[in-house]
């Protein structure tokens, strides 16, 4: 054997991390260690599936993956880390070149946060647009140790240095910047409430997570397909089966000329929410400008509110698992969904009070104080915030 061939043969068998003696059987979670590379081998064997209309698609290749957004006309090519970066000739003209697994992401906007916290990929963010107005507690927690920090919105210099300071930038393609690693990100113009859940597959391919982000899909598609299921069967046990409207309160603004208006709002999420109830969307482009007139032309009687809707599923096996923090935000899933409508009589609104929130002033002390008095899991139960047991950070 070859001097050069034994030294690879010794670094590769001294790396901690990643021995890659053989194909890898489960995508990487950090990079081929030097000289490690085989071409023959397969460093993808988790695949993300196309879904048809969900806005984009991935192609596999041994070491590189291409993820077209459709919707953003935006094509990325994804190569794993540690292995060569494909030829430019051979992938699309155009093409951004990001290794994978990303090692940290800034967020130009919030969209993809959840399905990040999903996978388990929280502690990978450093910078993000309006840190202030998200309320995932793991996050404020984060920016309380200085792990995330506020993107940058006034100096520009500044903010194109954090954008290239991470691996990635997951932004809306409205804003798009035009640095090399920033992604549009476009789960928020999918038609309907599973295919944007499914855009964490999108984010998925980035961290090399596809196996992670088919199993929290599915688990989101029992629970929807569960409770919508139920809603609908509650629709069609009545005569009449409701219909339902999105009211929506535009406020006074330079958009508008200063002019409050009420109307419908009808985006096609809403709609697809309406009919996987059961429920029938009113179609009107209506518009008012006093909440009077409003009232008088579309005389809706206040519900009555009726119980939860609920499926009674077993606990959900903890994701991710074991040996990771359990994700706070993971759906409940069962393989077998069994469920049903709580029993009861119907309440009237007054009785069912809503989850006390604190208010805007003393949110961000009061929340830092209970996030810095209790590690996650411990504690004296009053001192907990008023968050699922579950969560863990
Ligand atoms: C997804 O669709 C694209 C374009 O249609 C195709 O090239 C690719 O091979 C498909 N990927 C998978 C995983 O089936
Ligand atoms: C999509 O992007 C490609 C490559 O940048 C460009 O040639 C094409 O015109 C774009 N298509 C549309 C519909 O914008
Ligand atoms: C592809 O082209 C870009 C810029 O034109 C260059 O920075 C990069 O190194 C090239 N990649 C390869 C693998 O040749
Ligand atoms: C937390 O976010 C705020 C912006 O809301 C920022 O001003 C502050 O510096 C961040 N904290 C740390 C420790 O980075
Ligand atoms: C903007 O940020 C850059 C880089 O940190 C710094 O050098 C520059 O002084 C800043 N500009 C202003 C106007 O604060
Ligand atoms: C992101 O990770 C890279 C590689 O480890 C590191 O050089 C860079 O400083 C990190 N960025 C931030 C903002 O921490
Ligand atoms: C949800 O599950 C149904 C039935 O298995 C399947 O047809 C659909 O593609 C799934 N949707 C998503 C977004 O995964
Ligand atoms: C909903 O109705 C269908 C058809 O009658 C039935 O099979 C299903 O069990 C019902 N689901 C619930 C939760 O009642
Ligand atoms: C804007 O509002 C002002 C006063 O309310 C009114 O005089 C003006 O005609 C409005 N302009 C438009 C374009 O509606
Ligand atoms: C909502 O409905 C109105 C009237 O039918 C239509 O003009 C408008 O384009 C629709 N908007 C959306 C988002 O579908
Ligand atoms: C609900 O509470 C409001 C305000 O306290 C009161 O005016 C109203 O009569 C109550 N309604 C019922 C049904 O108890
Ligand atoms: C919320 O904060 C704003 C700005 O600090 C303040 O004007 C308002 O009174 C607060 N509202 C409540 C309910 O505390």
């Amino acid at each position: 054997m070859p001097i050069a061939s034994l030294l690879a043969a010794a670094l590769v068998a001294s790396a901690s991390t990643v021995v890659l003696a053989q194909a890898p059987t489960a995508n990487l979670q950090s990079c081929v260690p030097a000289g490690a590379y085989n071409a023959a081998y397969d460093y993808f064997p988790n695949k993300a599936q196309n879904l048809s209309s969900s806005g984009f698609t991935v192609a596999y290749y041994p070491n590189y993956k291409v993820v077209t957004n459709i919707i953003a006309n935006t094509t990325t090519v994804l190569y794993q880390c540690g292995t060569p970066a494909p030829a430019n000739g051979s992938i699309p003209a155009g093409a951004k070149v990001v290794a994978v697994p990303v090692v940290n992401a800034t967020l130009s906007d919030v969209t993809s946060l959840t399905f990040i916290e999903l996978l388990g990929k929280r502690t990978t963010l450093s910078y993000i647009d309006g840190v202030d107005f998200i309320v995932s507690p793991c996050i404020q927690q984060l920016n309380a140790t200085g792990a995330v920090d506020e993107l940058e919105s006034a100096n520009q210099t500044l903010q194109d240095a954090q954008f290239l300071s991470t691996s990635v930038v997951f932004g809306s393609p409205f804003g798009a910047a035009p640095e090399p690693n920033f992604i549009s990100f476009s789960a928020t113009s999918a038609p309907s409430p599973l295919l944007r859940s499914s855009w964490i597959n999108f984010i998925s391919l980035f961290y090399n997570a596809e196996s992670d982000a088919a199993t929290v899909l599915n688990s989101i598609n029992a629970s929807y397909t569960c409770v919508s299921g139920a809603a609908k069967n509650a629709s069609t046990a009545v005569a009449t089966p409701p219909t339902l409207a999105w009211a929506q309160y535009n406020a006074p603004s330079q958009y508008n000329n200063n002019t409050a208006s009420w109307q419908f709002n009808n985006a096609s999420y809403k709609l697809a929410y309406t009919r996987d109830a059961g429920l029938t969307p009113l179609n009107s482009a209506a518009k008012f400008t006093s909440a009077a007139d409003f009232q008088v032309r579309f005389p809706f009687p206040l519900p009555s509110l009726h119980d939860p809707l609920t499926c009674s599923q077993p606990p959900p096996p903890l994701h991710p698992p074991p040996t990771r923090p359990p994700s706070p935000l993971s759906i409940t899933s069962s393989t077998k969904p069994s469920w049903a409508l709580l029993p009861g009589p119907h309440s009237s609104p007054n009785t069912t009070s809503p989850p006390t929130r604190p208010s805007n002033s003393s949110r961000t002390s009061k929340s830092t104080a209970q996030i810095s008095s209790r590690t996650p899991g411990s504690g004296p139960r009053g001192s907990r915030p008023p968050y699922p047991s579950r969560m863990s950070c």
